[in-house]
């Protein structure tokens, strides 16, 4: 079953050269009981997908479609709907989470305002479930009185993490929540977010990441963005093991060999640089870089075709009724 369905959602930012279309057009589903990855270069709309589905603030704005989530089209909640259902049905922990905590306030009074924002009166309870939860993610119960400025950078995560799920969200999106993390971190990070997962704190995660090394680690799904559209959705087994859409290939093959040390191997990054999401062209977004691309690629846009089991990807050279 469905948690969340994203249908030709167009998410710009206005600017005084005209609209930068970072999300356009992009459908998926995010199905209870799994982690759906969202991975793409820098720049190709993640953040911005993720974060309309909470708080649109100006620049940004909503030029289309629709985010069924629960029944309920996110992109006509009021404000003070949008307030209700964050932390207790959706929530994020954004990319900057070391830093997204209140640094005037202690872990408890965070929680604390939040929960009482939410309508629970019993400030014991609260802390109680705080406590339970610090232990959950290995903190000691004594972070409760203390100021984020006084934890580490890891510590601080982990208790960005405990406030983003206190209350019980449906879908929790975690935004780059690992990029900036040693290896190390990064596992207890993605174990955390499996625990939440089975203990039933959470149903569904969308996991967001530039680094597609990450996804077979944690996502069910994958969805490859690239320049604002969505190139392939798939099993991320799959993905990896048998990539349709010709981006997605150049992303597999960029990344470092499994097994040879990262000093010795040479990045072989994608050559050229994503167009601009301000005017962009008609036709494949990819067209500029990629190495198949035909002349009818430069007029058409390829529509998001299934080519396997579950597995959906858009380019010309793939299978679908216009072939
Ligand atoms: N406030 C803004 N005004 C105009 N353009 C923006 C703004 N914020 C982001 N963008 C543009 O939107 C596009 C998508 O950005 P973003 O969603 O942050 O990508 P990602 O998370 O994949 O790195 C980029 O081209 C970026 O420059
Ligand atoms: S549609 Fe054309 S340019 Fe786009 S990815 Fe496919 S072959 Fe390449
Ligand atoms: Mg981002």
């Amino acid at each position: 079953m469905s948690l969340l369905e994203i249908r030709d959602l167009k998410i710009y930012y206005r600017t005084p050269r005209g609209p930068v279309k970072a999300v356009d057009g992009v459908s998926f589903d995010v199905r209870e009981g799994e982690v759906f990855g969202i991975a793409g270069e820098s720049g190709c709309g993640k953040s911005t997908l993720v974060h309309s589905l909470i708080l649109r603030k100006p620049p940004m704005f909503h030029a289309g479609g629709e985010a069924i989530f629960k029944g309920k089209d996110l992109m006509k909640l009021s404000e003070e709907e949008a307030r209700k259902i964050r932390y207790t049905e959706l929530s994020i922990i954004p990319q900057y989470a070391m830093n997204a905590l209140n640094p005037t306030k202690k872990i408890k009074d965070i929680v604390w305002d939040l929960a009482r924002e939410h309508g629970y009166e019993d400030r014991s309870e609260v802390e109680g479930l705080l406590r339970e939860r610090l232990a959950m993610v290995k903190l000691s119960p004594k972070v409760a009185d203390m100021y984020p400025v006084e934890l580490s950078g890891g510590m601080r995560q982990r208790a960005t993490m405990v406030v983003s799920t206190l209350l019980n969200p449906d879908l929790l999106i975690a935004d780059e929540v690992t990029s900036a993390l040693d290896v190390t971190t990064q596992r207890v990070v993605i174990e955390l977010l499996h625990h939440f997962m089975e203990e039933g704190i959470v149903k569904s995660i969308i996991f967001v990441t530039h680094d597609l090394a990450l996804l077979d680690k944690i996502a069910d799904r994958t969805m490859i963005l690239y320049a604002g559209k969505v190139a392939e959705i798939a099993p991320t087994e799959e993905m990896i093991s048998s990539p349709a859409h010709p981006y997605t290939k150049l992303l597999l093959e960029s990344l470092p060999k499994i097994g040879v040390r990262y000093k010795e191997t040479k990045l072989n990054g994608i050559p050229g640089y994503p167009i601009s999401l301000l005017n962009p062209p008609k036709g494949c977004r990819f067209y500029t870089r990629c190495p198949y691309v035909m002349d009818r690629c430069r007029e058409e846009e390829p529509p998001l075709v299934e080519v396997g089991d579950d597995h959906y990807a858009a380019c010309h050279l793939l299978g679908g009724e216009n072939q």
